[in-house]
């Protein structure tokens, strides 16, 4: 079934394979001695945890084709599961703080992201995002480093630690990101609180929410955001691997979809959770028991929640509904 993805970290799909050939390219030695034990170690009680090993991986990405060969690898990947359209976020501030210049990580990505555009029929768009556990003012030196880039750059995302990092600490260099045109969307509502959702609606302006499973707890913030038509770009194996729901069948994504919100399922850090955006699919369907309409409801969305013109979005929910159309569809995730 075709798809947009729209709630994928370009770091978060480092398999342990590529991490450790990356290693060994590179002469840095990693503290696990196989693929297997890196897997073992996968597991997770809270988002700070997941992050502490997140940014660990991070330490073999050293050059330019390092960073092409991870987008390259996550493009096949996602061509696989039916991707149409990706918009991918990275995390300049782990690359830099490291010594890594920016030009060489964007210069990668974006020379992957042509290449997948050419050679696998995937469109994409790339989104800063500023790490929240840092200050503004580091922010701010990233988007000044990022703006010689500006025409590969679609816009600006925040994430990392949620809770203790709202919002409202990164609203000027959110203002200075929209006045270069850059578009705006924020992580909020993963582990943080409704109040989060707000603040990044109405200090950082953002366009979507990422994640936002904990907007239902207000009523009147979902209200708004139905009535505002604000993607939610939800992350269900992501959200079980980091505890923010105890199991598949407890999450919410079905009551989300029922309560009218444009909901998209997607697969945030996929080399760490357990699967890609069709395996997100799969898994919700079967967990959940969503119906062969929700499944296409949210493959609608996915287009319809995405930063492409409304001609792109046209073309691929026409290409959906073609096949949707099809008798002979059995399996359309
Ligand atoms: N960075 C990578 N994945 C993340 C997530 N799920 N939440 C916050 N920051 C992240
Ligand atoms: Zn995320």
């Amino acid at each position: 079934m075709p798809k947009a993805e729209l709630h994928l970290h370009v770091e978060g799909t480092l398999e342990p394979e590529l991490m450790f050939e990356l290693a060994r390219r590179n002469g840095v030695s990693l503290p696990y001695d196989s693929v297997e034990a890196v897997r073992r170690a996968y597991v997770f009680s809270n988002l700070q945890s997941f992050l502490d090993i997140y940014y660990a991986g991070c330490c073999v990405l050293l050059k330019e084709q390092d960073f092409y060969d991870l987008t390259w690898a996550y493009l096949t990947r996602a061509a696989a599961q039916g991707v149409r359209h990706a918009e991918i976020f990275f995390d300049p501030q782990t690359h830099t703080d490291r010594g890594v210049p920016f030009e060489t990580v964007v210069t990668g990505i974006h020379r992957a992201l042509e290449d997948g555009r050419a050679r696998l029929n995937i469109t994409a768009g790339l989104i800063l995002c500023f790490l929240r556990h840092l200050s503004e003012e580091a922010a701010r030196r990233t988007l000044d480093e990022a703006l010689p880039y500006r025409d590969w750059i679609l816009a600006v995302g925040l994430d990392s630690s949620e809770v203790g990092h709202p919002p409202g600490k990164f609203k000027n260099v959110y203002a200075r990101a929209r006045d270069a045109g850059l578009l705006a969307v924020a992580h909020a509502g993963e582990e943080g609180p409704p109040e989060y959702v707000w603040e990044a609606l109405d200090v950082l302006k953002v366009r979507r929410i990422d994640h936002g499973v904990r907007a239902i707890e207000d009523e009147r913030l979902v209200e708004r955001l139905v009535q505002e038509r604000i993607p939610l770009t939800v992350c269900p194996l992501s959200n079980v691997k980091l505890r923010v729901f105890p199991n598949l069948e407890s999450h919410n994504l079905k009551q989300l979809l029922d309560r009218g919100l444009l909901v998209t399922v997607n697969s945030d850090d996929p080399a760490y959770f357990g699967g890609y955006v069709a395996d997100n699919f799969g898994a919700s369907a079967a967990a959940l028991g969503l119906s062969r309409e929700q499944l296409l409801t949210l493959a609608r969305n996915s287009f319809v929640a995405s930063f492409l013109s409304d001609q792109q979005k046209r073309a691929h929910l026409d290409e959906l509904a073609r096949i949707s159309a099809q008798p002979s569809l059995k399996t359309i995730s």
